[in-house]
């Protein structure tokens, strides 16, 4: 097992490991000493799967167990979905030292989590993501929120968990696809900051996904990327500077998702957006054409996509509208060498211009 600890306004430790499900209880007593209940968050796909486990070991633990599991995908990402979730805690008389626990992918993590950051002005959280992208990115920052109809993510809160419980054997279970969108989030750690990670991963690139069946490398994989976004963020927790290179791949990726009305999945565009980067860059000189192969290649061995059929005036278009904006400059990610970014402010034309050289 790996333990990473995060100081960001809350400390608190990520297990990352084997097995760690069955005793997910004790680690939530440990930090949550005096809570009396608990209520599970989960959804259609992951409870039938492992909801049971971690009942059984908060109840040893002497948690009495509430239940809220919603219909699984995104599009539960709602209010109503939260005020379901009140509701439950209501009823049952949750005081402020209970506890919220998140069972699932991200959609779960960040729903669970604005749901304890907005009960009774704030309850704990521990976070157990099942998902290669959970457990990555979405469960570790304290990032919360839900969508709205005019957009993804546009109501929400920071919010620290108490602990973030990281079973490895849960990534069995996922579905193919999307473990490989996860993979789009693991490169882009190596790229932007971790060439230990970027080693491992291109030692491993014959195997593909395949990778997935090896708990020990998996283990290994997730801690660094653990390790890495735990570093940004303790330098950043409010996203004002240096986290903002976790959206290396996203200025671009995140119109191409828009642009598909989500029908294209987060980490493909995320994939497609990096390698339309990685282009503009070799083309600008601010990254050696034999760098970016090897940057190509690696992304492409896990089954992702480097390329999209998106213009790079619609791309430009889509990214001013975003609401990462600020004021009229965008914030581009770049990688200038494998293991380090850099965050180049452009006007609009400039990013353009930037694109339209990467297209050529
Ligand atoms: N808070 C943050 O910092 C942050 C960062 C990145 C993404 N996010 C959010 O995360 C969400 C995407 O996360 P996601 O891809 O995990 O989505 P998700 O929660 O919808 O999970 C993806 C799919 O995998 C299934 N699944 C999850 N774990 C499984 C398992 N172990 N076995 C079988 N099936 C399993 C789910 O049921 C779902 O169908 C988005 O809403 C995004 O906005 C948040
Ligand atoms: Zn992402």
């Amino acid at each position: 097992m790996i333990r990473t600890q995060v100081r960001a306004s809350k400390t608190y430790e990520v297990l990352t490991g084997s097995g760690l499900l069955a005793s997910s209880g004790k680690i939530m007593r440990e930090v949550s000493p005096d809570s009396q209940k608990i209520l599970i968050v989960s959804e259609t796909n992951v409870a039938p799967l492992y909801l049971q486990t971690v009942r059984a070991s908060a109840e040893e633990n002497g948690f009495e167990v509430h239940e809220y599991v919603y219909d699984a995908g995104e599009k539960s990402k709602n209010i109503n979905s939260i005020a379901g979730m009140w509701g439950v805690m209501a009823q049952a008389g949750f005081t402020r030292t209970d506890l919220v626990v998140a069972l699932g992918g991200g959609v779960t993590g960040d729903m669970a989590g604005f749901a304890a950051s907005t009960f009774l002005r704030g309850i704990n959280v521990v976070q157990i993501p099942t998902s290669l992208l959970a457990m990555v990115d979405a469960s570790v920052g304290g990032k919360t929120g839900i969508d709205l109809p005019e957009g993804k993510n546009q109501v929400g809160a920071f919010w620290q968990p108490s602990a973030v419980i990281e079973d490895t054997d849960c990534l069995k279970t996922l579905p193919d696809e999307v473990f490989t969108e996860g993979m789009a989030e693991v490169i882009k750690y190596a790229f932007i900051m971790d060439t230990k990670l970027y080693e491992l991963l291109d030692g491993n690139a014959s195997r593909g996904i395949g990778i997935r069946d090896d708990e020990e490398l998996m283990e290994r994989i997730v801690g660094m990327c653990v390790a890495d976004k735990a570093d940004v963020i303790m330098n950043d927790e409010f996203d004002n500077g240096r986290r903002q290179t976790l959206n290396y791949g996203h200025t671009v990726g995140h119109v191409i998702e828009k642009n598909s009305n989500f029908t294209k999945p987060h980490g493909i565009c995320v994939a497609k957006g990096m390698g339309i980067i990685i282009e503009s860059c070799v083309a600008e000189g601010s990254l050696d054409v034999t760098e970016a192969s090897r940057m190509l290649g690696l992304i492409c061995a896990y089954g992702l996509p480097v390329e999209d059929d998106i213009t790079p005036e619609k791309a430009v278009e889509g990214a001013m509208n975003d609401k990462k904006k600020r004021g009229s400059t965008l914030s581009v990610i770049l990688v200038n060498r494998i293991g380090r970014s850099e965050i180049r402010k452009m006007d609009p034309d400039r990013f353009l211009k930037f694109l339209k050289a990467g297209k050529d």
